[in-house]
C-alpha cells in the first residue's frame, strides 16, 4: 500500500530569501510536505511572518529569522536559531539572490561586489555552516536516508551567458561549480548537494521583462514550452530533491525552465 506519510515529515529546513518569489513558494511547499521551516529574510519581515503564521495555523512548524547571507555572523546565527527551534537542521535551500544589472562599462564595483557577495559568497557561507551542522548531528533520529541535503538555487545563467548581467552570470556559474565540487567533497559523509536552475519564473526579480505585451512576447520566444514559470513549478522540484525519492541524486543541477536552456533560437536556424 502506498505510504501516506508526508515526504518530509520530521525534517527541519532553512530556506534563505524566503520572504518573496521562489524562496517563499519553496518554504511553503516544504512546510506542506511536513518540513519544519526557518523562513529567512533580509529586509522584509512582514511577508516572512505572514508565511510563518499560515504554516503554524495549519499545524506546521516555522519561524522567521532575519539574516543577511553575505554576513558570516548572520549565517551562524541563522543556523543557531533554526536548530534551537527545531532541534536539528536536515535541509538547506540556499535561495537568496539579487540582480544589479548594467552594461559592463557602466557597472560599478559596488554592484559587482553586492551580487557576488549575496549570490555566491552567501551560498558558500550557508553551505559551510550546513555541512558543519550535518556532520555534528547524531545519526540516530535522522528523518532522511542522507545525513543532510543542500539545494542551491542557481539559474539557467549558470550555463547561458547573459550580456548586461555579467555579475549575475559569473555568480551563477560559480554556484554551478560550488555545487558540483562540494557534492564531490561531502558525498562520503552522506550529504547530498544539488542545484535547481530556474528559467523565467513569475517573481519580482524579472517583473520588467514581463511588464509590457512587447517584452512578454520577446521573453516567450526564449521559452519553447510557451509559458512563464510559476514559483510553484520550482517549489515542487525542491520538495522532490529534498526527499528520499532523490536519495541517489547528488552533484547535479535540475533545470526547471520550460526548455529555456535548449537554445530555442536554433529551432529554425544554424
Ligand atoms: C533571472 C531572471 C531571468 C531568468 C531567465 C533568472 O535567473 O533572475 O531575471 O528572467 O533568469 O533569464
Amino acid at each position: 500500500m502506498p505510504s501516506t506519510r508526508p515526504p518530509l515529515q520530521n525534517h527541519a529546513a532553512i530556506v534563505t530569501g524566503a520572504s518573496s518569489g521562489i524562496g517563499l513558494a519553496v518554504a511553503e511547499a516544504l512546510a506542506n510536505a511536513g518540513d519544519a521551516v526557518a523562513v529567512n529574510y533580509r529586509s522584509q519581515p512582514v511577508p516572512a511572518e505572514e508565511l510563518v503564521r499560515r504554516i503554524t495555523d495549519r499545524g506546521g512548524r516555522a519561524i522567521a529569522v532575519q539574516a543577511d547571507v553575505s554576513q558570516e555572523a548572520d549565517v551562524t546565527r541563522l543556523f543557531e536559531e533554526a536548530s534551537a527551534a527545531f532541534g536539528r537542521v536536515d535541509l538547506l535551500v540556499s535561495n537568496s539572490g539579487v540582480q544589479k544589472d548594467a552594461a559592463v562599462a557602466d557597472m560599478s564595483l559596488a554592484d559587482w561586489n553586492t551580487v557576488i557577495d549575496v549570490n555566491l559568497t552567501g551560498q558558500f557561507l550557508c553551505a559551510r555552516e550546513a555541512v558543519r551542522r550535518f556532520r555534528a548531528q547524531p545519526a540516530a533520529g535522522r528523518p532522511a536516508r542522507s545525513a543532510g541535503a543542500i539545494i542551491a538555487m542557481s539559474s539557467v545563467h549558470e550555463i547561458i551567458p547573459w550580456a548586461g548581467h555579467i555579475n549575475y552570470a559569473a555568480a551563477k556559474g560559480g554556484v554551478r561549480m560550488l555545487t558540483r565540487s562540494l557534492a564531490q567533497e561531502v558525498a562520503p559523509d552522506g550529504i547530498r548537494v544539488n542545484a535547481i536552475a530556474p528559467g523565467a519564473i513569475r517573481t519580482p526579480i524579472n517583473k520588467e521583462a514581463r511588464d509590457s505585451e512587447e517584452a512578454l512576447t520577446k521573453l516567450l520566444r526564449l521559452i519553447p514550452y510557451g509559458r512563464i514559470g510559476e514559483p510553484e513549478d520550482v517549489a515542487r522540484a525542491a520538495v522532490w530533491l529534498a526527499s528520499d525519492d532523490a536519495d541517489y541524486v547528488t552533484g547535479t543541477t535540475l533545470f526547471v525552465d520550460g526548455g529555456m536552456s535548449l537554445y530555442p533560437e536554433f529551432r529554425d536556424n544554424g
